[in-house]
């Protein structure tokens, strides 16, 4: 076993974990989720050229369009699946959350903010342009996403209405950018604990999967135990994909990555690892990967792709 993949005998499974050929399968599934959206990306950035003059444009494609996992958009497809809800319907969505997410990464990695040089394998926005322009993709990219929710013509208004509250909620200061605010403002934070983490990363990774969850579930008109049982999910799903993240940031590299590795500890930041060391938030990933799968038992298949994204993430090497 690799030092970061993680020791799963202990877990009470309720569901028998994925075989290799499952694993392959799931990966390939994932990434054709990825190309639907990515497609759908394409074209609206297209519709979008013939008005612009600055070189604005390039930079939100630079960075919406290079790679990444496209998790938070399987997240909202296959949530919506799960109530028979047809793709197209949903796709929108599934590219708002897109832009959302990159505008987050191309801020996150701002010189001011955690200052990198790579993302997805590639130099970050405002090394490949320049700190004006990234700051401006970013800006323009969030409000691309909430253009694209509001332009969808076949969402009923009352559950529009819904969607941009949740998605202004998730990435603004009820959600993302505070979690992003107490992860800068805990460079000198004494106070290391499990709830703090937990509160952090609720806030800056977890509330964008809240998103995704609450976007499916209002497509499919879900009832209120399932929305409970999604939030659930989402809660746990999105603080392991930090508590993974944090587990790779220490035991990977740049090269598999795509981003540089090393750089939690570096910049002294509160993490799974400062807290837990890594033992212990290798055990408390798999807890929470045990936690998520419970949590879509009463869901239609038992949540079917939902459970295996957990497993995705739970695996996940970049
Ligand atoms: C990276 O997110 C930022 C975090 C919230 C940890 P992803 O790991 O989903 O990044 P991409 O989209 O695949 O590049
Ligand atoms: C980023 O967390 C979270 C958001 C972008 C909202 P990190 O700073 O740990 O993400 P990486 O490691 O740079 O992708
Ligand atoms: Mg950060
Ligand atoms: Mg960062
Ligand atoms: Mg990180």
């Amino acid at each position: 076993m690799s030092q970061n993949s993680p020791d799963l005998s202990h877990i009470a499974k309720a569901r028998p974990l994925l075989s290799q050929d499952e694993k392959k399968q799931l990966s390939e599934h994932l990434k054709q989720n990825g190309l639907l959206v990515e497609n759908w990306l394409d074209k609206k950035l297209a519709s979008l050229e013939a008005n612009t003059k600055s070189q604005l444009l390039s930079a939100m494609r630079y960075s919406l369009l290079n790679g990444g996992k496209r998790v938070r958009a399987s997240l909202i497809l296959e949530t919506a699946r799960l109530f028979e809800i047809k793709d197209d319907i949903t796709l929108p969505l599934a590219a708002a959350i897109e832009c959302m997410h990159a505008y987050s990464l191309i801020h996150d990695d701002l010189p001011a903010m955690d200052d990198d040089d790579i993302r997805r394998g590639k130099p970050t926005n405002h090394i490949a342009f320049d700190e004006a322009t990234a700051i401006l993709a970013g800006d323009g990219l969030q409000s691309l996403a909430f253009e694209i929710i509001a332009e969808h013509a076949a969402l009923p208004d009352h559950n529009k209405v819904k969607i941009i509250q949740k998605l202004a909620y998730s990435s603004g200061i009820s959600g993302m950018c505070e979690g992003q605010m107490l992860d800068m403002e805990g460079y000198h934070d004494n106070e290391k604990n499990l709830e703090s983490i937990h509160h952090i990363q609720s806030l800056k990774t977890g509330a964008l999967f809240s998103f995704c969850l609450y976007a499916g579930g209002v497509l499919g008109n879900a009832n209120k135990d399932q929305h409970i049982d999604l939030q659930l999910y989402a809660d746990k799903i999105g603080f392991l994909f930090q508590v993974q993240d944090d587990i790779l940031d220490h035991t990977s590299t740049a090269d598999i990555l795509g981003k540089t590795a090393g750089k939690d500890a570096e910049q002294n930041k509160q993490t799974a690892i400062s807290v837990l060391g890594l033992a212990e938030a290798q055990i408390l990933a798999s807890q929470l990967y045990s936690d998520a799968i419970q949590a879509c038992e009463k869901l239609p298949n038992e949540g079917d792709m939902l459970s295996h994204i957990a497993q995705y993430i739970l695996c996940r090497d970049h």
